[in-house]
């Protein structure tokens, strides 16, 4: 069986003032009408046919206790009745919440790890890179999707290149989050690749490589999941245990170190991950002074500009490159340059509460 496994645990904080922990941005319908774990969901409709055959499980989310009801919602409204949720007291970052879905799993069923807060625009070349990740993924291999970088981005996971076998290619470096300089070298070099955050693997691959590289945080799993209960239709892991299991990314924990047993695929599929507010600028729609605007918005010589009004009219007048985000309890504005400080402020905001 082939397993979707939808991370939505996050709390997407460069996002705010919209994306909130209680309402976090995968949860939100921020680059159309469906919300983006919605999308994620439906991004996979037809992979299973025509051609070969796909036996296709229904969707595992992996996501915080708190946001169980938004996500059973969300996903009864698109026709999902047999998603599983995984529940988790607290996030532990993406290995746990992996590890959590292996467990979950035959040691022979195909994991397809997706992250719900990505934007993908071609859903055909996405499934053809599914369905090229298979052989590689039932042989044992952790499979990646790499992008062809667009800048030196430092947020993302760099991968270069190696020898094709198949349709995948080896890997011979896998760079979590280089520096800034190393990030520029890379993307001169033309070598590498920007890991997408999605993975194809079987169960039975994951648990063995966490064995290697993580002994305790697979053994600490182990135990939160024996601690679990059934609660209606979630699956809530034992606090305690998860509680005290070791936090880190599938990137950190077992990429980095995963040598010849990961391979990658490229994709070209207008992936684009939409963590702040200028990424989702780009995404979205533009009038022909690029401005992309949502809500109630009017605005008369400005350019470049991002304006999302949720419950007030707003209006802008001869300004460039600005995010105007406002909301019922407050407004952000910022130069598009620099809305990755979002990040700091929601930082500080928290500290003062
Ligand atoms: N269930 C669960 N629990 N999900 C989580 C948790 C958690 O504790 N933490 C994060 N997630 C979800 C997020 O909601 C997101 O959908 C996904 O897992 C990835 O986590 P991020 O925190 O967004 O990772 P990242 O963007 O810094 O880095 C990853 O993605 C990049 C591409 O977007 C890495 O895989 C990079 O290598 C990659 O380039
Ligand atoms: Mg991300």
């Amino acid at each position: 069986m082939l397993i979707p496994v939808i991370l939505s645990g996050g709390s997407g904080t460069r996002l705010w003032p919209l994306s909130r922990e209680l309402y976090p941005k995968q949860l939100l319908p921020l680059a159309g009408e469906l919300t983006m774990l919605q999308e994620t969901v439906r991004r996979l409709d037809g992979i299973d046919g025509p051609g070969e055959p796909l036996p296709l499980a229904p969707p595992l989310v992996i996501c915080n206790e708190e946001h169980r009801f938004l996500v059973a919602e969300q996903l009864r409204r698109i026709g999902v009745e047999q998603a599983t949720i995984l529940l988790e007291p607290v996030g532990r970052n993406t290995a746990p919440a992996v590890t959590l879905a292996a467990l979950s799993a035959e040691a022979e069923d195909i994991l397809l790890v997706m992250p719900a807060d990505h934007v993908i625009k071609d859903q055909l070349a996405l499934q053809a890179a599914i369905r090229q990740g298979l052989a590689p993924a039932k042989a044992g291999r952790l499979v990646t999707f790499g992008i062809v970088p667009a800048a030196a981005e430092t947020g993302y996971g760099y991968i270069k290149k190696g020898e094709a076998a198949g349709d995948a290619f080896a890997i011979e470096q896998f760079v979590e989050k280089p520096d800034a300089a190393t990030a520029r070298r890379y993307l001169a070099s033309g070598e590498y690749l920007w890991n997408s955050g999605m993975f194809l693997f079987s169960a039975r691959t994951w648990l063995a490589r966490l064995e290697e590289q993580a002994p305790e945080m697979l053994a600490a799993c182990r135990r939160a999941w024996a601690a679990g209960s059934r609660d209606h239709d979630f699956f809530r892991v034992g606090k305690e245990d998860f509680a005290a299991c070791p936090a880190d990314s599938i990137d950190y924990a077992v990429m980095e170190k995963a040598g010849e047993q990961a391979v990658v695929i490229p994709l070209a599929a207008g992936w684009s991950d939409v963590g702040s507010w200028s990424a989702l600028w780009e995404v979205q729609p533009h009038d022909e002074q690029g401005n992309a605007c949502q809500g109630d918005v009017m605005l008369y010589q400005s350019a470049n500009s991002y304006f999302y009004a949720q419950e007030r009219l707003l209006v802008g007048i001869g300004v460039e490159n600005l995010v105007v985000v406002e909301t019922a309890d407050t407004v952000l504005v910022a130069h598009k340059d620099r809305v990755q400080e979002v990040k700091q402020i929601v930082g500080e905001l928290k500290a003062r509460n």
